[in-house]
């Protein structure tokens, strides 16, 4: 196959980082059509990515257009149908994460891709960052010895759009905010969870609470791996200051850390002993790598017949990780793991 012919789902913030991606950067793909709900969205996004088709109907496209592939960024509550729609076509799925809302729905999926047999990635983009696959490999090689601790951090700067609050919509801020921070704890460790514990509390958005009482805008969820190490991760928006996405691995034998939450811009430093520099403004340009290397993994998976990483198992585990850290959160205290892996 020369080219993976594709048709991008959802032109809103990450749908259009995967468009910009597909008919700029990678020369192994081609975007045909973009379809969204939303009419003038996605006539605005095919102009701008000069994309010749758009729709608001994905199976308008399926019928007409020759695509090999779907590249999935709509919201979070639509992933199934889309998935569901895409694969019993035959088609090859990208989709953003988290995989789903409940963890009924990511078992759907998991079995609707099972069943057709399409390749399928999830947007779990950190695992294509180069600092964090050059330190996934020092783990590999056992250069800190035995793992101890794995933290991740991941904050936004600003709080995220009303139907995130929701979480029968998106699987809450955790899952929203945190999916990439719980995939790369699981993926570091390759273990399952022992326990899982969250605390979460509502800071900075009255609004939401409003709303929807079980909101929260921040948290810290404890994880225990069965004969591993220890998970946490710390979460939450909006912090204002930065896009923060950062980790922490201590082994037996060091220790690693990956990511800043200063920017790759210039420091000044000033007569009253100050440093100034520019933080990380947003997800898209401190991930942008992990955003381009993920989708050329996806392409040449296709294309070499090799199954994509992450996969939709990845996806499934996290929405499960999410799933009992808000039980934890319903019956104030930690919740021994006895789900489906
Ligand atoms: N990988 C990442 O770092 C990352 C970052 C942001 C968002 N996301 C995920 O991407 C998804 C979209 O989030 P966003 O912030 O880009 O949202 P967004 O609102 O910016 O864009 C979503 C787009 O999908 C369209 N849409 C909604 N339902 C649709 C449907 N049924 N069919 C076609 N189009 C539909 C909307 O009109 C909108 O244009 C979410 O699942 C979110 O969690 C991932």
């Amino acid at each position: 196959m020369e080219k993976v012919r594709f048709v991008l789902v959802g032109a809103g913030r990450a749908g259009m980082v995967h468009g910009r991606n597909l008919t700029g950067y990678i020369p192994e793909a081609e975007l045909v059509a973009i379809v969204d709900i939303d009419e003038s969205r996605a006539r605005q996004s095919a102009e701008e990515a000069g994309v010749k088709k758009y729709s608001t109907s994905l199976d308008d496209i399926l019928k007409k257009e020759d695509v090999d592939a779907v590249c999935i960024g709509s919201l979070t509550f639509t992933h199934r149908e889309i998935i569901e729609k895409a694969a019993r076509a035959g088609k090859h799925v990208f989709s953003e994460k988290p995989l789903a809302q409940t963890p009924e729905e990511a078992k759907k999926i998991k079995e609707i891709v099972d069943q057709t047999g399409i390749k399928f990635q999830i947007g779990f983009m950190r695992r294509y960052d180069p600092a964090i696959r050059k330190a996934y490999q020092m783990v590999q090689d056992g250069i800190i010895g035995d793992l101890v601790v794995i933290k991740s951090t991941g904050r936004g700067p600003g709080l995220p759009p009303a139907w995130i609050w929701d979480r029968s919509k998106s699987g809450g801020m955790l899952a929203e905010v945190s999916a990439h921070d719980i995939d790369s704890v699981l993926w570091f460790t390759g273990k399952k969870p022992e326990r899982i514990y969250m605390e979460a509390k509502n800071f900075k958005s009255p609004q939401a609470s409003e709303k929807f009482p079980d909101f929260y805008d921040h948290y810290i969820v404890t994880i225990p791996f069965q004969d591993g190490p220890l998970g946490s991760i710390d979460g939450g928006c909006p912090v204002g200051y930065a896009y923060d996405g950062r980790m922490e691995i201590l082994g037996t034998k060091g220790m690693i850390r990956i990511g800043t939450t200063e920017g790759n811009g210039p420091v000044l430093m000033t007569l009253d002993k100050k440093a100034i520099c520019d933080t990380h403004d947003a997800w898209r340009n401190r991930f942008k790598e992990g955003y381009l290397e993920e989708m050329k993994s996806f392409i040449r998976c296709i294309q070499k017949d090799e199954k994509p990483e992450p996969s939709v198992i990845d996806g499934f585990r996290a929405v499960q990780v999410v799933e009992y850290a808000h039980r934890s959160i319903k019956q104030q205290k930690p919740i021994n793991f006895d789900g489906e892996w």
